[in-house]
């Protein structure tokens, strides 16, 4: 068991490493990454990309916009890999990363991070691990262009009445928020794995839109 479970996971990796989409380098690409796009079309973000419904839909559904999905886990990232086997998507990109260390990789050249059923951390002691958390909202300071854009769906409440308090005392304006998405009328939602499976279990999706100024 332990052995197959060891196999799977190199597999993974040597799946993600022959990958078009993965960036094994990211560092490199610091303040560069509209170059490596050839355009000067935004690039937004999406960190805890899980397997890539969300992102890959979006670059689809978005020619003119350049996607990056990040994510920590091979096991997970290998999904996204193989959905996007025999696609054509230039405004795409993967990186297997900890968002944590996200400032190693960009620098003043994002437009909106997407945060899509991120990991709640429930414990007080682990709130820093939020991806909502002042620690993440200055290192996410760095790496925005102009104005600051941050979106938000999770299932969890808690998760949810922190990111508001959050984003709020960090000089955030909330543009947008909702505790039943799918009840409220949206212009192209586009769904996570995630969010499927909580919606056909009839749990209400929260979701908001918060925006800084430059
Ligand atoms: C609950 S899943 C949600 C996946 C997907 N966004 C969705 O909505 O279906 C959260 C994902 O975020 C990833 N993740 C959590 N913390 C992360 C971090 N610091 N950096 C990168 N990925 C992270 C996890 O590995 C996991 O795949």
């Amino acid at each position: 068991m332990i052995n197959l479970r060891l196999k799977n996971v190199k597999n993974a990796s040597n799946i993600i490493k022959g990958s078009e989409y993965i960036i094994l380098n990211p560092n490199d690409y610091k303040g560069k990454w509209n170059k490596l796009f050839g355009n000067q079309n935004p690039i937004n973000i999406e960190i805890g990309m899980g397997k890539g419904d969300f992102i890959i839909e979006m670059a689809k559904k978005n020619p003119n916009v350049n996607f990056i999905g990040i994510e920590m886990f091979d096991s997970v990232m290998v999904r996204a890999v193989q959905k996007l086997e025999n696609q054509n998507l230039d405004n795409l990109k993967l990186i297997r990363m900890d968002a944590t260390y996200i400032n190693d990789v960009f620098d003043r050249e994002i437009d909106t991070i997407y945060l899509n059923f991120s990991d709640p951390w429930p414990k007080k002691r682990h709130e820093k691990r939020r991806l909502t958390s002042h620690e993440f909202l200055k290192r996410y300071d760095l790496i925005f262009k102009g104005s600051k854009n941050i979106i938000q769906k999770t299932d969890n409440i808690g998760l949810f009445a922190f990111s508001l308090q959050s984003l709020s005392t960090f000089g955030y304006v909330l543009n947008f928020v909702t505790l039943d998405l799918h009840q409220t009328k949206t212009e192209d939602n586009v769904m996570t794995e995630y969010e499927k499976k909580f919606v056909s279990n009839g749990v209400k999706i929260c979701m908001l839109k918060a925006t800084k100024k430059a």
